[in-house]
Formats: structure tokens, sequence, C-alpha cells
């Protein structure tokens, strides 16, 4: 059995086929979703859906890219949310400098604020990061490393910045991107990172694995990104699953 770490299943491209997508997960041996919610609309949906799947859970928070936009009204409904027990993690949040959709002080500043939120609501936070790794560390290690636990979603690092992650005895999360050609030393650090650390997830709808590329992801794709995992580090599918499975219980508090 798989738990896909890491799903958009209230947005729009994917809700309207919700109940189709959910089953050909039971299929494929998902056992549990982590739903992330980012706005009060996906995040609404999210709450109605675990009510009706029970192994669908929920995160949420502003992603970084519509901080500058919507993060300030946007946070006290997830605030509250959370602090009524609501949610099993925080985010996706962090910085993206890659795209710098929102200003990097608005990014930095909403980090700070949900790793507080986290803390004070002893829940896990999901860390969306891209070319922001120097920053990312100097603020988790000054507002929150040591005392919560956290998962860098959708790594694509270096393996320098892998073993940063794993130095905080942080989780890493590896999507659909470790199966494409081009992606060698991600398949170097999918090797090196021990499988007690180890999450998979989708990132649904986006990143569809090599053999769906171009089209909708959805979660019964992650035992792609499992088969992959299990091939460079030359142990079972099954192994791969239990683990990473069992992880995301431990960090999710499933
Ligand atoms: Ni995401």
């Amino acid at each position: 059995m798989f738990i896909d770490s890491h799903a958009h299943l209230t947005s729009p491209d994917v809700y309207p086929d919700i109940e189709l997508i959910l089953a050909r997960a039971k299929d494929a041996g998902i056992e549990a979703i982590m739903n992330i919610c980012t706005n009060p609309d996906t995040l609404q949906k999210g709450l109605e859906l675990s009510k009706r799947y029970p192994w669908v859970y929920n995160s949420a928070a502003t992603t970084p890219h519509d901080v500058g936009r919507e993060g300030e009204e946007v946070f006290s409904i997830i605030a509250e949310c959370a602090r009524n027990g609501h949610l099993k993690a925080i985010g996706e949040t962090g910085l993206d400098y890659y795209y710098t959709h929102s200003p990097k002080e608005t990014q930095k500043a909403f980090l700070i604020r949900y790793f507080h939120l986290a803390l004070e609501c002893k829940l896990p936070v999901v860390i969306h990061c891209r070319d922001a790794f120097a920053d990312f560390f100097d603020i988790l290690d000054a507002e929150y490393a040591g005392r919560g636990r956290g998962v860098l979603h959708c790594f694509t690092g270096t393996i320098e910045e892998a073993q940063e992650v794993l130095k905080r005895d942080w989780y890493l999360s590896l999507s659909g991107i470790v199966t494409f050609k081009k992606s060698i030393e991600l398949k170097e650090v999918a090797k090196l990172v021990p499988l007690n650390r180890l999450l998979i997830e989708t990132d649904t709808p986006y990143l569809a694995p090599q053999s769906h590329r171009g089209k909708r992801n959805e979660p019964a794709y992650v035992t792609e990104v499992a088969k992959l995992v299990a091939e460079v580090k030359g142990i079972s599918l099954e192994e791969v699953a239990e683990s990473t499975a069992f992880n995301a219980r431990q960090l999710f508090n499933l």
C-alpha cells in the first residue's frame, strides 16, 4: 500500500473527476492521500472530501506564489482551521525564487508565520522551496528546526541540499520529476536518501511521471515514483511502499 504525500485533489483541474480519480487510486493500492489546499475554496472542498473519504487528509497554506496577493486574508482562515484540529499539516508554504510571483520579503514573512502556526498547533509543515535553499535553511534554523517536523516536498535540489535537509532530520519527498530522463542528479539523491527519511508524492495535477508525461497527474501514478526509487536503490517495490507509507504516517500522525 502506498501513500501519496502531496496532491491537489480539490483544485479545479481535478475536483470534477474526484470520484473516478479516487477509485483508480484505491485500485492502484493507495491507502492515504495528503490533499494540499491552497485557498479557502480548495480548503472547504477538502474538509468535505475527507468526511466522505476518511483516507484523504488535508494540509493548507497559501503558496509562496500567492502570498503577495492574498496571504493576509487567507492566513486567519487557515489558522482557525488548524487550531480547530481540522488539518494534519501546514503547507505548502516556503520560498520560490525561480518564479518570484510574490516579493521575497513577503514570502519569508509568511514562511515564518506558518512555522509559528505549525509550532502552536503541533503540526508538521510541508515546504515548497525552489532556488531559495540558503534563505530557507536560515529561516528554518532560526524559527523552527529542532522544535517541529517537516518535509521538503517535490524535492529537486542538489545532493548537497538534500544532505542539509537530512542533517535536520527532515523528510524529503520525491515526485514524478525523478522519473524524467534528464533527472540524473535527482536519481542520485533518490539513491542516497535513507529509506527512513523518504516520502513519495504525485503533486497532482502537475508533474505526471515519464510514462504519463504531459497528461494530468493523479494519485494512482505515485506507484511510478516508487518503482523508480526501488530501481535506483536496488530494493523491492514492497519495501519502498512500506517504508514511505510508514514515514508519511509518522510525519503526519495518520
Ligand atoms: Ni503542490
